[in-house]
């Protein structure tokens, strides 16, 4: 059997609810499968950690995840106590960058039993590929002067390597679903590393004969995933749109709260890392009422990376069939709990292997 060994990252706020709900899915489907087991090592970095030690994971965090095969963090901030900035570049993005995770992969698809807030979904099904390193969120530019004078400059990074990676990334990932990629861009608006994004679109598309290409300006794109999401397939995009363009994925399926995603190592030389697309919600933290879809769903990604895409499917089967007897959580406009839905989750998932 094999046993993967996983570094457990639960982080703040719902975080430290929703990890534990997912770990029990997982454990689960492990035990049913009987071919592959988890050995999950937690460790408690995050703001707690921070208002303790100064830091957010410790100086030598990096080398202690890299002995581990994957990574599965739940959310991280506690904006009223630590600012943002320093929880996210503190753990988050540092743990993104430091491990090369340089795509970012987020699926939104029309899950039965959840109603989308659309009036027509027509059954989407897309995913977004986000280049995860550089673009709009490279650490590059500064301030300078103060008052009336004052000069703050942030500057975008696209190098051809991360471009192409992600254009790769995605055309690959076409290959095995519906063979379109649609690339999002803004060219006539932004100058210089548009048109680049642009001509390298063509270029690697160029390898893909069979995958159809399509290319979007961003503010199209977010108009069109409202009016007809179902026209996607795989959505290539910078940092910065694929950032936005996830939420409004998570939206259109019906809440942020059930949004995987995965930060994919593309070499393999690091462990990638897992984690939903939601923030640590401070709002409902401790309530017992956060939605464990989204980690759950994050969960399912980690067993398609690692090989067991059935067993994956078997996990959003289960999330399809807790949804569509009702059993939601507020955000959804259900009444129960956190545990119900994991319970509900376990349940299916029982039955499906029996
Ligand atoms: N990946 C991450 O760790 C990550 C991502 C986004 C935001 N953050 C951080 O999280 C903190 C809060 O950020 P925010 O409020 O902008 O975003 P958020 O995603 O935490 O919350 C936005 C809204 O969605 C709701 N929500 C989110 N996840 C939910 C779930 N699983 N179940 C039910 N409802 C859910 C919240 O209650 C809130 O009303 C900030 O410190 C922010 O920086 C972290």
């Amino acid at each position: 059997m094999k046993t993967y060994r996983i570094a457990v990252i639960p982080g703040d706020g719902i975080g430290k609810e929703v990890v534990p709900a997912a770990i029990d899915v997982l454990n689960k489907v492990a035990l049913l499968d009987g071919r592959f087991q988890f050995e999950w090592t937690t460790f408690p970095w995050g703001c707690d950690y921070y208002l303790e030690t100064g830091s957010m994971m410790p100086e030598n965090g990096i080398e202690i995840l890299k002995q581990y095969d994957q990574i599965f963090l739940g959310a991280v901030g506690m904006p009223e106590l630590v600012p943002d900035h320093i929880s996210l570049w503190g753990l988050l993005i540092k743990i993104r960058r430091e491990m090369q995770q340089s795509i970012n992969v987020r699926p939104a698809k029309l899950l039965q039993g959840l109603p989308s807030p659309l009036r027509q979904p027509n059954g989407f099904d897309f995913i977004v590929v986000r280049e995860n390193s550089e673009g709009e969120y490279a650490e590059s530019g500064g301030r300078i002067h103060s008052g009336q004078d004052e000069i703050a400059i942030q500057n975008a990074i696209f190098t051809r390597k991360g471009t192409e990676r992600a254009m790769r990334y995605a055309f690959e990932l076409a290959k095995a679903r519906r063979q379109h990629v649609t690339s999002a861009t803004k060219s006539n608006g932004i100058t210089y590393s548009m048109p680049f994004w642009d001509e390298v679109f063509s270029e690697i598309g160029k390898e893909y004969e069979d995958v159809g290409k399509t290319s979007n300006h961003i503010d199209a794109l977010a108009d069109f995933l409202v009016m007809k999401p179902d026209n996607f397939d795989v959505i290539v995009a910078s940092n910065l749109f694929g950032d936005i363009l996830t939420d409004l994925g998570g939206a259109i399926m019906g809440s942020i709260g059930i949004a995987p995603a995965a930060n994919i190592n593309t070499e393999g030389v690091f462990p990638s890392m897992f984690e939903p697309v939601h923030g640590s919600a401070p709002d409902i933290a401790g309530r017992g009422i956060a939605n464990p879809i989204g980690q759950i769903w994050t969960g399912k990604m980690m067993l398609d990376f690692l090989g067991y895409e059935e067993a994956g499917t078997h996990i959003l089967n289960s999330i399809e069939s807790t949804l569509t007897q009702g059993i939601k959580t507020p955000d959804l406009g259900g009444t129960a709990t956190l545990r119900e839905v994991t319970d509900a989750v376990l349940q299916y998932l029982e039955s499906v292997y029996q």
